[in-house]
């Protein structure tokens, strides 16, 4: 059952839109607002103004209960609890601007200042420790009101991953409160706890605790993604090595767990990499050291900048071939971001070398185009297209209908012998005299 709240979501973005159609789903009504009209007039119409999956859906099956507008004060005055989920981009040294949550937090302050009932803004965009103080102080500047008596301040941000948020959202490991006071932690969690299918435990704490407990959580899952692909360069020169093998016996003992600990690629996207730097710069500020989080953060990128372009250039000169197709350019499947991602750099390493690539992404052709260093990809329209005549083939994100290609299809478009390089071991072939199968973290 919801709560009695109106909710107002703050930024309809990939992560805000996902979560305005969770609330609605869930019986909320809920007021969408964006500084682009081009979201809200899309929302109105029902229909979806992000890529991602389910939420499309999830919007038109309850558009009944979802407005949206691009009218802070309409937005304010018609909820009595506010969401701010707008970009916090990284700068040069790993910290994030809050301009954008500041221009947000003005407005609201000044509606606040004529609101006569109690609201509760919840704070989703991910910041830095020390950042929801500065929060606080500024919303009791532009309301004229005191924060805990008059208004409810908390920290909630999501451990989400696209292309999965409706599932995450609604199924988290736990929930993450940093709250101003209890009446405000309260009110949030009386909202999670009518919001989700699970059971996840709430975890409610004061704002600098959780500040550091979201930028940790994905710094230790970047450690963790990186120790497997250590492990997994070494397997590759062990005879018989198999970092699978490795991996899965390493995740067997509690202590370390089966997730993210797999090698492979190297992670990406706009979430690990920015929030491991924000680790380092953070305890920067404070005077630490994160040499963990620095050396992750380089060695990501010897994984996807050298190494694993320097296994391509060896399996590409044996074959004596200068050119590859490239099957997937995003970070992961089902997104359209290419952010940070393994298979761009990879890519870009070699085109750097003179190798001619051929190219094909589902969905993130467009965002690839933009990147510099690739103006020699040739982008295809299928993965036929793109496997078409030749000799080597990289499967460099995880995209479903990949896996859907059998050792025949490679064969056909292809011609005799091809070699099929798996970046993320999900086709499951086997080499034999017609097909040359390989994998991260495997000898060959
Ligand atoms: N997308 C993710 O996977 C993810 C995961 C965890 C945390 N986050 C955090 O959530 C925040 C938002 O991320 P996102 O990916 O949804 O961003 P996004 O860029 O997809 O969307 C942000 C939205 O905010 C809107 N906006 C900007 N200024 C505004 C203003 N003054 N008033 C109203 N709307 C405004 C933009 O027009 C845009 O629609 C970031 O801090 C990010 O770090 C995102």
């Amino acid at each position: 059952m919801p709560t009695k709240d109106v909710i107002s979501v703050f930024g309809l973005g990939k992560l805000g839109c996902t979560m305005l159609a969770c609330f609605a789903h869930k019986g909320w009504k809920v007021i969408g607002m964006d500084v682009l009209a081009s979201s809200v007039k899309k929302i109105n119409n029902a229909e979806s103004p992000i890529y991602e999956p389910g939420v499309d859906a999830m919007i038109k099956a309850n558009k009944e209960r979802i407005t949206a507008t691009t009218d802070p004060v309409k937005a304010v005055n018609e909820s009595t609890i506010s969401f701010i989920i707008v970009p916090t981009p990284s700068q040069e040294d790993g910290s994030f601007t809050t301009v954008y949550v500041n221009e947000v937090v003005a407005e609201i302050g000044s509606i606040l200042r004529a609101k006569k009932d109690f609201h509760t803004i919840v704070v989703t965009s991910t910041v830095l420790p020390g950042d929801m103080a500065h929060i606080k102080e500024f919303l009791e500047k532009t309301s004229g009101k005191k924060c805990g008596k008059d208004f409810g301040l908390c920290y909630n941000p999501d451990f989400i991953a696209l292309g999965s948020i409706i599932k995450n959202f609604l199924n988290p490991d736990m929930i993450l409160i940093g709250e101003s006071d209890k009446r405000a932690g309260e009110h949030l969690h009386s909202i999670h706890e009518a919001l989700v299918d699970n059971k996840p435990t709430i975890h409610r704490m004061n704002f600098h605790n959780a500040e550091l407990t979201k930028i940790a959580l994905n710094s230790y899952c970047t450690l963790k993604i990186t120790f497997a692909n250590t492990i997994a360069e070494i397997c590759e020169h062990l005879p018989g090595g198999d970092a699978d093998v490795v991996t899965k016996a390493l995740g067997a003992d509690t202590r370390v767990g089966q997730k993210y600990i797999k090698g492979g690629l190297s992670y990406g996207g706009p979430c690990f990499p920015r929030d491991n730097r924000a680790i380092a710069y953070s305890a920067k500020k404070f005077g630490c050291q994160t040499p963990l989080a620095e050396m992750t953060d380089k060695l990501n990128d010897y994984h996807r900048k050298e190494r694993i372009p320097n296994v391509i250039l060896g399996i590409l000169k044996k074959k004596n071939v200068k050119s590859i197709a490239v099957l997937g350019l995003t970070y992961k499947a089902d997104t359209t971001l290419v952010e940070e991602s393994a298979a761009i750099h990879v890519v870009r390493a070699l085109c750097a070398a003179g190798i001619k690539v051929k190219a094909y992404d589902p969905a993130g052709v467009p965002a690839a185009q933009k990147e510099k260093g690739l103006e020699s990809v040739k982008y295809c329209a299928s993965s036929e297209e793109c496997l078409k005549n030749e000799k080597v083939v990289f499967i460099a994100s995880p995209w479903p209908e990949f896996k859907k290609l059998s050792k025949a299809d490679f064969i056909k478009h292809m011609g005799t012998a091809p070699v099929v390089y798996d970046g993320w071991s999900m086709l499951g072939l086997k080499t034999d005299s017609e097909l040359e199968y390989l994998e991260i973290g495997k000898a060959f």
